[in-house]
């Protein structure tokens, strides 16, 4: 295990440490954590906290995280935003604004974002602007959350031009990732998560590709145990990222596997006709497909991630857009550099690398892996 990581076991409590200097924080993971006092001694205390949630996750659990907290603030203040992608946009930032200010909420208010990843990037971008950097506490309910969005330090809104386009990089205080929220996700939310889960083995780690091969019925069955194991893993390899790359210069680009067909196919087959979970799958089906024919890695290692992405429940055959269609739109991606699309290439032993590849093999992966005209 790297020495940036130290993930214990205690009781059954999973904590993982992020390592960033003065900005390290722990990832609490676990069962019950509401009820748990000590999960939440990182959060500090004093005058004021400020849940922010949405209309869907605030009636679930506000109340439950406000009684874990009211003992260490004289107030606690509830910002309910509308639940959607849509809403992740500068009027519900100017909306947390407005409570806060109207609220006299000052520079040691600390904020906790209750939700998923768009609640949780919000109330980060939130909190790395109000007087200029307020502390904030992240509270994921989502499989996406926990293992992804709320750790690692990226928030942001979407700009009617982009997604993701105006935002910081600003860590939180303390991650607190209760399993018990998960039960009341809906299964296409789940299915989202769960690709972000399968992501990590390939790139980052072929024993835990290993692992969750082995695992994969349970953590579709929500199993508490396999998710409590699943969701330390993805953070002590994205902890381990973030800590050698925490501005995405460079290899922090690799937890964007998938991603790249991913987009693609989300975007051209028309928003929500493609879950993101499914996108992400069949990109991920795509990307080592890829890498096979660029001679990185073998055709029976991509023909083993194609089936575990198989047995996860997501489609492997990617929407008929035409080869055209799909470069068109691979080129509009972050990581593209001066119109060359830039993929994330699997080699073999559980390493990524990001790096172009010839049109000609790129229109063969998509002949090969999506219905034709
Ligand atoms: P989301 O936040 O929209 O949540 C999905 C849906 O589930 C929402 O309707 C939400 O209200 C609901 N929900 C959340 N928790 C629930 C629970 N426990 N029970 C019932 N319903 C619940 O979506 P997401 O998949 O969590 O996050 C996607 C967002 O994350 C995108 O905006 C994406 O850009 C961002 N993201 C950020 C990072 C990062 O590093 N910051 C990484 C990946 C994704
Ligand atoms: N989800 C990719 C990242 O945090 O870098």
């Amino acid at each position: 295990m790297s020495d940036v990581i130290a993930a214990e076991q205690r009781n059954d409590k999973r904590i993982v440490q992020i390592e960033l200097g003065d900005r390290s924080y722990p990832i609490v993971i676990g069962r019950r954590l509401f009820d748990d006092a000590s999960v939440w001694s990182s959060a500090g205390e004093g005058d004021c906290a400020a849940i922010v949630t949405n209309t869907t996750v605030g009636p679930l659990y506000a109340a439950t995280l406000e009684r874990a907290i009211s003992n260490r603030f004289r107030r606690v203040i509830h910002i309910e935003l509308r639940d959607g992608e849509e809403f992740k946009d500068a009027a519900s930032l100017n909306h947390i604004f407005d409570r806060l200010l109207s609220e006299r909420a000052d520079r040691k208010t600390v904020l906790f974002a209750l939700g998923g990843g768009v609640v949780g990037d919000m109330t980060g971008f939130a909190a790395a602007c109000y007087m200029r950097g307020i502390p904030f506490v992240q509270v994921p309910t989502t499989l996406l959350a926990q293992v992804d969005s709320s750790v690692g330090g990226k928030t942001a809104i979407n700009h009617p031009l982009g997604k993701n386009m105006i935002g910081a990089f600003y860590q939180p205080r303390l991650v607190v990732a209760d399993l018990d929220t998960l039960s009341t996700l809906p299964a296409r939310e789940f299915a989202a998560g769960l690709a972000e889960v399968i992501k990590y083995g390939p790139v980052l780690d072929p024993q835990f590709f290993n692992w969750i091969e082995t695992n994969i019925d349970a953590l579709i069955a929500r199993d508490t145990d396999a998710l409590g194991y699943a969701i330390q893993r993805c953070c002590e390899l994205k902890a381990e990222v973030v800590a050698k790359d925490e501005h995405e210069a460079n290899v922090r680009a690799v937890l964007n596997f998938g991603h790249t067909f991913g987009h693609a196919i989300e975007t051209g087959a028309g928003y929500g006709v493609w879950m993101h979970g499914e996108a992400v799958g069949c990109g991920m089906a795509m990307a080592a497909d890829l890498s096979a024919r660029l001679g990185m890695i073998s055709e029976a290692f991509a023909i083993r991630l194609r089936r575990l992405v198989e047995r996860a429940g997501f489609p492997v055959v990617g929407p008929r857009l035409g080869a055209d269609r799909y470069l068109e739109l691979m080129r509009h991606d972050k990581k593209s550099e001066g119109g060359e699309i830039r993929f994330v290439l699997l080699d073999e032993d559980g390493h990524a690398s990001i790096r172009p590849a010839p049109d000609t093999i790129v229109r063969q992966v998509i002949d090969a892996n999506c219905q034709r005209s």
